[in-house]
């Protein structure tokens, strides 16, 4: 290699290295709105309906939201019940505990303003890997709707 091409060649390797650094940049799990087995329309939840299902009830079923999917997870009551440990996170939607890996007051909200790409990685992890595949889902979130709902409006104004 001659000279100048070498020295192009050093020069462009940094912006390339910085290129590819920033098109890794992690893309969360896209939730898909789905209709339930049998052809039942999903509903929609509000925060105060989802907080009828925190266990205390024991008439009603335990519901749990992640990324605004309602899931029903009554048969992991032992994880879940009045006095178990993760009962903290039920009848709410608690992503952001689930991205952290915390189970502290302040944590227990959807807003996952501000995490990093690792952390939301983690909370798609144990979407798609605890929640998806062993229990079943029975709603959406309200705010995941109307977000999904903008996101279709920008589309079709070229704005996504
Ligand atoms: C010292 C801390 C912790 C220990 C020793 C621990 C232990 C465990 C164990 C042993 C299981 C598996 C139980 C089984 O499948 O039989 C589990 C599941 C789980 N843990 Fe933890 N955990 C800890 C902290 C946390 C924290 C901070 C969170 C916060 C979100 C959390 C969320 C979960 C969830 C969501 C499951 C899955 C439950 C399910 O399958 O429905 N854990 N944990």
């Amino acid at each position: 290699m001659s000279a100048a091409k070498s020295s192009l060649f050093c020069l462009a390797l940094p912006y390339f290295c910085f290129v590819l650094v920033l098109c890794d940049k992690y893309v969360p799990v896209r939730v898909e709105i789905e209709t339930n087995e049998g052809g039942v329309p999903p509903k929609m939840f509000t925060a105060d309906e989802l907080a009828k299902y925190d266990a205390s009830d024991p008439e009603l079923p335990i519901y749990l939201a992640l990324k605004g999917v309602v899931f029903d997870v009554t048969s992991g009551k032992r994880f879940y019940g009045k006095e178990s440990d993760y009962n903290i996170l039920v009848g709410k939607d608690a992503s952001k505990a689930h991205a952290l890996w915390s189970l502290e007051e302040k944590d227990l909200t959807h807003d996952l303003t501000g995490l990093t790409d690792k952390q939301l990685e983690g909370l798609d992890e144990v979407y798609e890997k605890t929640y998806k595949p062993k229990y079943p889902v029975v709603g959406y979130m309200d705010y995941l709707i109307k977000q999904q709902e903008d996101d279709i409006q920008k589309r079709f104004k070229n704005e996504l």
